[in-house]
């Protein structure tokens, strides 16, 4: 490779003192395909929310609510005919100018744009900042998440405990879906909100967050057995926050879809009932 003068005023990768290589990177493996699969699905997930939560419809098939719509704070879910009485809190009616889903996509998107996975994530793909190790990046400065707004990232740790409060009641609408008209069943949607409660419990409680919330600020874990033992279990998952991340992300988008496609008629819920 050639190398090139640090010329003076330099930034970045240029920037006096540092090496002066005049290829992009030396990297000779797939580096971008990292960043290409992530900006792909990310994108996709942020369409099809963004149609979803709009869309203000077919976020209820009788007994599945879909997540984007929990809790349910429209009249509607009441009102679907035939149903038996959704967990609707009915404090929307058509006068709101935005959707339910709006309102309640804050907290959970606000938790997933903090975190700090999806943080190193979208920096890489998005803003390509850089957009992998050893791949310079185009911008010129660099100010890190010091200032203003990325500082703001510091909140993920209170989006942490909002989360946590959505994962109850999405716990809640997974238990309520095995209950049929009074009748105890299991249908194939009951699976697929059970499984998107547990892959958002097993997101929420790998976060980092959640582990200094446990077990950060301690000197002395012996003085702190419960603490201690907390801290070991998070711990283990913690290192799968990134698989865990991406599997919640996609699954809460297949159960929107599935309850939508159902409550739009298209599917028809194969289901066994008591
Ligand atoms: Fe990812 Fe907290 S670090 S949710």
């Amino acid at each position: 490779h050639t190398r090139a003068p640090a010329g003076p005023g330099g930034a970045g990768t240029r920037a006096p003192g540092r090496a002066s290589i005049m290829a992009r990177t030396l990297r000779i493996d797939r580096w971008w395909a990292y960043p290409v699969s992530t900006f792909t699905v990310l994108l996709a997930f942020v369409v099809y929310s963004a149609y979803a939560a709009v869309a203000n419809r077919d976020y209820y098939a009788d007994p599945y609510l879909s997540p984007f719509y929990s809790p349910c704070l429209s009249w509607h879910c009441g009102a679907v005919p035939g149903s038996h009485g959704a967990p609707h809190l009915g404090w929307f009616g058509t006068w709101w100018i935005v959707t339910p889903a709006v309102i309640v996509l804050i907290f959970p998107l606000g938790f997933r744009l903090t975190c700090y996975y999806y943080r190193k994530a979208y920096y890489r793909s998005f803003w390509l900042s850089p957009p992998a190790c050893a791949v310079p990046e185009p911008h010129r400065r660099y100010t890190g998440e010091t200032r203003f707004p990325l500082i703001l990232q510091n909140v993920h740790r209170y989006f942490f405990y909002a989360a946590l409060v959505f994962n109850v009641i999405l716990t809640w609408d997974a238990v309520i879906a095995f209950d049929f008209d009074g009748h105890i069943g299991i249908g194939v949607g009951s699976a697929v909100l059970v499984i998107n409660a547990v892959l958002l419990w097993l997101y929420t409680l790998s976060c980092h967050a959640c582990r200094h919330a446990v077990g950060g600020r301690i000197n002395h874990f012996s003085h702190h057995p419960i603490r201690y033992r907390l801290w070991t279990w998070v711990s283990r998952i913690n290192p799968m926050h990134g698989r865990f991340a991406w599997a919640s992300l996609v699954w809460v988008a297949l159960t929107d879809l599935y309850v939508r496609l159902n409550a739009a008629g298209v599917l028809h819920d194969p289901r066994v009932v008591a």
